[in-house]
């Protein structure tokens, strides 16, 4: 029993700190250290109904799975940048790959039109994925996706969201024209992605939550530092993201945490 609990031990170490593999499967920074933050703080509950929203690769939506054993529909709209893939079809790839084909489902679908039923799920979890939907579409449309996972939580359903977020102080000079220029998101738009973890806390409440936790994540710049060097993006262009992301150095960047409640 020991040695059996031994191995296994050793597995899960393994898979943990493959960061190039972990990297790989996942799109942003903090891979599945994040996703094991995220879940504590939501204190995920074994046989719990969680929704996963903007899952990739659904290598965190697996973990999750096996590791908290919770039952796990992954939503994405989205094929793979490099593949053409649907995110939702590698999903699959992991599900056999993590052996949690009975816990977890994923469906080509995002927010904020998810046609769920209200009321359906125990826990809802995101991270890296409302910030893009913000810099793409506007405040506005951020709402409208608070105000469908606030939809579908049951009373008493706990929300996660984590996302880079920034500090609370103005962009350093010499990085305000990279935060800021162009229209679109990525480096270049990032400024229209980001906000503090005041103003996305002010952001749930406003959706009716009850937030229990809002804060800075204390390893955030470990994990953009590990982002650096292990995403192939960062990898394959060393002078893109990479590079800005170590010109701010955490003076402006940052990566933050909601924890709400859907009021009884
Ligand atoms: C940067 S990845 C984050 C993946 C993973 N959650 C993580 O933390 O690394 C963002 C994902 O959100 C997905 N996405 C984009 N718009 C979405 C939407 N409206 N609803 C749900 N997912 C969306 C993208 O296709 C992408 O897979």
């Amino acid at each position: 029993m020991k040695n059996t609990l031994k191995q296994f031990e050793y597995a899960k170490f393994c898979k943990y700190a493959d960061l190039d593999l972990i990297y790989s499967e996942c799109s942003g920074p903090g891979g599945l250290q994040l996703t094991e933050f995220m879940a504590e703080k939501m204190q995920l509950r074994p046989g719990a109904r969680l929704l996963d929203i903007g899952i990739e690769r659904g290598y965190q939506t697996c973990f999750l799975a096996k590791e908290y054993d919770v039952s796990v529909i992954g939503i994405d709209p989205d094929d793979g940048r490099l593949d053409g893939i649907p995110h939702v079809e590698h999903l699959q790839r992991n599900v056999h790959a993590w052996e949690v084909v009975e816990r977890v489902i994923g469906v080509k679908l995002g927010v904020p039109d998810t046609r769920f039923a209200s009321n359906t799920f125990d826990f809802v979890h995101s991270t890296t994925t409302l910030e893009m939907v913000r810099g793409l579409f506007g405040v506005d449309y951020y709402r409208q996706c608070l105000a469908e996972i606030y939809r579908v939580l049951r009373p008493g359903g706990i929300f996660g969201l984590g996302e880079p977020m920034h500090l609370d102080v103005p962009i350093p000079a010499d990085l305000s024209p990279i935060y800021t220029k162009g229209g679109g998101v990525g480096p270049e738009g990032w400024s229209k992605c980001f906000a503090t973890v005041t103003e996305t806390a002010n952001l749930c409440h406003g959706a009716g939550f009850r937030v229990l936790e809002a804060d800075y994540a204390p390893d955030a710049w470990n994990w953009w530092h590990q982002f650096t060097l292990h995403d192939p993006h960062c990898q394959a262009d060393s002078e893109g993201e990479a590079r800005i992301i170590q010109q701010d150095g955490g003076r402006w960047l940052s990566y933050g945490y909601v924890i709400a409640q859907k009021p009884y």
